[in-house]
């Protein structure tokens, strides 16, 4: 019945063993959350099922009930955990063949008039004044189409570097071609970097995983073209994409990677970052790494980061934590402004 007055395919479906899903999956056609527990192998087949991007939710309420936004290409769900602000870059920007122009109201148009990416979208990619040094990072399997969306970004943004995913290993990203994809095509990521890095001159970097499949490492083989092709810096998350989140990274291939880049190549390690003494550790085992980066454990805990600096914990009080939310709302306030939906 549901298929015939809606017009649509229907399945059954649980959620993480439970069957009253939408009591534990909330969707939309951008994106969608669902219960923590989900396997990747049902994240896997409900994103492909739906052609929409799903990330594993780790923490918060098994319950997705009402009140929850899921739009655009972010999903939020409680308070430490958030999902991408990868851009892909084909589907954001609308982009085809056919050279853009900007018109009064904030919308992009190509040429012959049609409209490309709205303004919104546009917006993710605004530095704030608090944001030292920014980034924007994009992904693409082509080279003409990152190399054309590159330029635009230069021109329209303030940003200090642009950063190409060659690791994002979900399906709809892989399944174009795109982020993990790209590690088993060498030519085509010495094509992208090259024409990245060749259409402006500010810094171009990239970030990686140590292979797609596991067991078949082979990021320390491509290290050194990746500093001839182009590319300032490295982010080398130390998982497969097959592996996912699954084990540890391995820090000791990482290592391997950073000694055998060249010096005109940053090397940043990647995963399980989780105290400033595993970062400590991490820097004085390999001078060669440039830094860490940290995913989760700035969710967790966002100081993570002020306890790096001034190396020691930071016993927390619950008057801190709560500044450090409304600076960041504030933050928000003032970049985003206010509107009748998000206040
Ligand atoms: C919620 C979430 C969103 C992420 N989004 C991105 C992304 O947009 N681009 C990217 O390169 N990596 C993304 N990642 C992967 C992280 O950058 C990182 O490589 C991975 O989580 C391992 O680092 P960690 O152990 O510090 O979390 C994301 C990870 C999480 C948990």
């Amino acid at each position: 019945m549901i298929a015939n007055v809606l017009g649509v395919e229907v399945f059954r479906q649980t959620i993480a063993g439970n069957i009253l899903v939408g009591n534990y999956c909330a969707f939309s056609n951008k994106g969608g959350l669902v219960h923590p527990h989900t396997s990747i192998e049902d994240l896997d087949e409900l994103s492909t099922l739906l052609q929409v991007p799903l990330v594993a939710v780790n923490r918060g309420s098994e319950v997705i009930a009402a009140g929850l936004t899921v739009n655009d290409w972010i999903v939020f769900y409680g308070s430490n955990t958030t999902a991408t602000e990868l851009s892909v870059i084909e589907s954001v920007f609308k982009l085809q063949d056919g050279d853009v122009g900007i018109s009064g109201d904030g919308y992009r148009w190509r040429k012959y008039g049609q409209k490309m990416g709205q303004a919104s979208e546009w917006a993710l990619l605004r530095h704030h004044s608090s944001e030292e040094l920014f980034g924007v990072q994009i992904c693409g399997a082509y080279p003409n189409t990152v190399a054309r969306i590159v330029e635009l970004i230069d021109q329209e943004c303030t940003v200090d570097f642009i950063d190409i995913n060659m690791g994002c290993p979900i399906d709809i990203v892989v399944n174009k071609g795109a982020g993990s994809a790209l590690l088993t095509k060498p030519t085509r990521m010495k094509s992208i970097l090259q024409a990245a890095s060749g259409t402006i001159d500010r810094p171009i970097t990239v970030k990686v995983r140590t292979s797609y499949l596991e067991g078949k490492n082979h990021i320390d083989l491509l290290i050194e073209d990746i500093g001839k092709w182009g590319a300032n810096a490295v982010t080398i998350h130390g998982r497969s994409r097959q592996q996912r989140y699954s084990k540890l990274a391995d820090w000791e291939y990482i290592y391997q990677c950073a000694r055998k880049a060249p010096d005109a190549l940053q090397v940043l390690g990647n995963g399980d970052v989780f105290t400033y003494l595993d970062w400590n550790r991490h820097k004085s085992d390999c001078p060669d790494l440039s830094t860490c980066m940290i995913a989760r454990g700035a969710l967790i805990k966002p100081w993570i980061l002020t306890e790096i600096k001034e190396q020691s914990y930071w016993d927390i009080s619950s008057g801190e934590r709560l500044y450090i939310l409304k600076e960041y709302v504030r933050f928000g306030l003032d970049h985003w402004g206010s509107d009748a939906k998000g206040i």
